[in-house]
């Protein structure tokens, strides 16, 4: 495998990032998770463009988006799995061992893995720990990301895939790397952004192409929902068929089926919406 470090295409072995890199130290640092089908990205504009959003959000300066892009055609060329999880890491680079940022430039690394497809779908938990709507971090998709380390083993322990948050004010959130829809009399809802949830590219294209509504909700609402669904990059729309207990027998629901399938449709006539 092929991975691109220090301006070039390198075998992984060879791409040695500083044990002083503030990425590793602090987790000062943001990515992006880019699904690639055949070697060609999906999304990746938007992709960019949060990747800039979340880099401004930690005060680093701007990516360079055509190395960056030249960076993703490189390992795709080289390595061009049929589904790749594309991962872009850009850190504020070697640094001094506390919180302040050193002064010696950023370090990026692009690389491609292989992933096989999602089931249609899947059981959440929800998880007695809350996303901070206030905080620095919220809204950026940075690497300190081990909040969702911990969430997600908590949901695979209770034989989950995916665990969800709700806010400080117990208002309905996000999961650990997804976005969570609900279906409340036969209409789709979305927590809007202040609930501080990622503004997730997946969620972004669904509001738009199933007119899904953007709505402040309760995190008990997952109890009485009529269907439930996740999306992410690689979930693409994923139903669920059980929120903690409760089991949902019949999912992909009508209304989940239905964006399951407009989603397929429309990400399959534009690779970059
Ligand atoms: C915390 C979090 N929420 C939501 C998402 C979904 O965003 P996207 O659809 O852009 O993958 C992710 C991404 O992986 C994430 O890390």
């Amino acid at each position: 495998m092929k991975v691109w470090f220090d301006g070039a295409l390198r075998e992984t072995d060879a791409a040695r990032v500083s044990v002083l890199d503030h990425g590793l130290t602090v987790g000062d640092g943001v990515f992006e998770t880019v699904k690639a089908v055949d070697g060609r990205p999906f999304a990746l504009t938007r992709h960019l463009e949060r990747l800039t959003r979340s880099a401004r959000g930690l005060g680093l300066p701007d990516p360079d988006l055509d190395e960056v892009r030249r960076a993703c055609a490189a390992v795709l060329e080289a390595d061009p799995v049929p589904l790749g999880r594309l991962r872009i890491t850009y850190t504020g680079g070697y640094g001094p061992l506390g919180s302040e940022r050193g002064d010696r430039g950023t370090t990026l690394v692009v690389a491609v893995g292989e992933t096989t497809r999602r089931p249609d779908s899947t059981a959440v938990v929800t998880v007695p720990w809350t996303r901070n709507e206030r905080g620095a971090l919220t809204g950026l998709k940075t690497t300190s990301y081990a909040e969702n380390v911990v969430a997600l083993a908590h949901a695979h322990r209770h034989g989950a895939s995916e665990a969800l948050f709700g806010n400080t004010a117990g208002r309905l959130c996000e999961g650990t790397g997804s976005n969570v829809f609900v279906v409340l009399d036969g209409e789709i809802h979305t927590p809007p952004v202040a609930s501080g949830c990622l503004a997730g590219i997946t969620r972004a294209l669904t509001i738009e192409w199933t007119g899904a509504k953007e709505t402040d909700l309760p995190l008990e609402v997952l109890r009485e929902a009529e269907e439930v669904f996740l999306t992410s990059t690689l979930r693409d729309v994923q139903a669920v068929h059980r929120v903690d207990d409760r089991e949902l027998p019949a999912a992909p629901g009508p209304v989940t089926a239905k964006a399951m399938r407009i989603f397929q449709e429309r990400s399959g006539d534009d690779l970059d919406p």
